[in-house]
């Protein structure tokens, strides 16, 4: 059996909490949050005992295995330093790793060095749709175009006031970034475990706040393959572009489309809460047209807590997890993005 510590219980909690209802060998045994009524209904669901801070639980606590870190952006850096130093063996801490790069490298070397096990909490690379992606990769031959986009329609509220915004989400010294550290960071490190490692970016932004708030974003990725990826991403004022999602008015539109010469292979609509099917279209050669097939998007949040889990036990990484340095690699990339960004797509080397 293994016993899991959570920090938060915010918005995210509710897929982890989903993802844990459905894992055999797990129990919760400590949950944090200052949110007293969200945390200690958490507690009341697991049997649980309550903490109303973090830092009591790191410092109290230790009957257990792992933690959880679902704490906001600019936390990430003082719990995972704070749970390392109390001795913590395996965390799983949402993404972004830092709200910078700086902070990620310093976690990394960190966690390096005290040789605990650390998995970064992005979970696409754990969705069914994506991984039909990596399974035909060998079947579809030599790619000729890559295109990822999301849309959220729902714009940021200096260009609309309709949206309202979150006390951290929508400060960037809180958060890190806008939509390109929000979610585009989703598709950075998702890309990267499809298509290996970025070699430079061109990124166009328009509605650049000047404090790291982008939206609309225009990028290529060239990787260091030889492939190059278009990356679009937009929080948009258009309604119901996709499945709907309750912080979103009308929907989220995700999409990653695969052009090769021997097949072809598109994914949409992995809508985070997973609440709607996701659809998956494919061709092969020698396939008379392409064939759709629907798939439960929530499938990701129990394959990432099942391999978290796992990891907890092993202390190696999942081949489908992201680690640390992943973690690191995309809130570099995102800085690259924005570097280029500010001077309108000049090409910007990662490395
Ligand atoms: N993987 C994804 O797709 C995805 C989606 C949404 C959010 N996230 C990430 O999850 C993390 C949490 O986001 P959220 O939207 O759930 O945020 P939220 O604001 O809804 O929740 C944050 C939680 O942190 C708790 N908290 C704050 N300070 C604390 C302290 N000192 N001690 C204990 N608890 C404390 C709050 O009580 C709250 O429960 C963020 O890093 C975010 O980027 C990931």
């Amino acid at each position: 059996m293994v016993k899991l510590a959570i920090l938060g219980t915010g918005i995210i909690s509710e897929c982890h909490f989903f993802a844990l209802d459905h894992i055999k060998d797990v129990k919760v045994t400590a949950i944090a949050s200052i949110d007293e009524k969200s945390g200690k209904a958490a507690c009341e669901k697991f049997g649980a005992k309550y903490y109303n801070d973090y830092k009591n639980l790191l410092s109290n606590e230790k009957d257990f295995d792992g933690i959880v870190i679902a704490l906001p952006n600019h936390m990430h850096y003082e719990a995972c330093t704070a749970a390392i130093d109390a001795g913590v063996k395996s965390i799983l801490c949402e993404k972004p790793l830092g709200i910078n790069s700086e902070q990620s490298a310093c976690i990394v070397e960190k966690a390096r060095k005290a040789g605990i096990f650390f998995q970064t909490a992005y979970m696409k690379r754990f969705n069914p749709g994506f991984r039909k992606i990596k399974d035909a990769l060998e079947e579809i031959g030599e790619i000729e175009f890559v295109t990822s986009s999301i849309y959220a329609s729902s714009p940021e509220p200096s260009i609309s006031s309709k949206t309202p915004v979150k006390s951290w989400h929508g400060d960037s010294k809180l958060s890190g970034g806008g939509f390109l550290t929000h979610s585009g960071s989703h598709h950075l490190d998702l890309l990267r475990h499809l298509f290996g490692d970025i070699k430079s970016v061109s990124c166009k932004c328009r509605y650049d706040s000047g404090d790291g708030r982008d939206y609309y974003l225009n990028g290529k990725l060239f990787m260091k393959s030889g492939i190059e990826i278009d990356m679009r991403l937009g929080r948009v004022d258009i309604p119901n572009l996709g499945p709907g999602f309750t912080l979103f008015r009308g929907g989220w539109n995700e999409t990653i489309e695969v052009i090769a010469h021997r097949g072809y292979i598109k994914v949409e609509n992995p809508s985070w809460q997973g609440y709607e099917a996701m659809k998956v279209t494919h061709w092969f050669k020698g396939m008379p047209g392409p064939t759709e097939t629907y798939y439960e998007c929530n499938e990701q949040w129990i394959n990432e807590f099942a391999a978290y889990v796992e990891s907890c036990k092993t202390h190696i990484l999942s081949p489908s997890g992201s680690s640390a340095e992943d973690g690191y690699r995309v809130d570099f990339i995102i800085e690259k993005m924005r570097e280029s960004g500010r001077k309108n797509g000049e090409i910007v080397e990662i490395d």
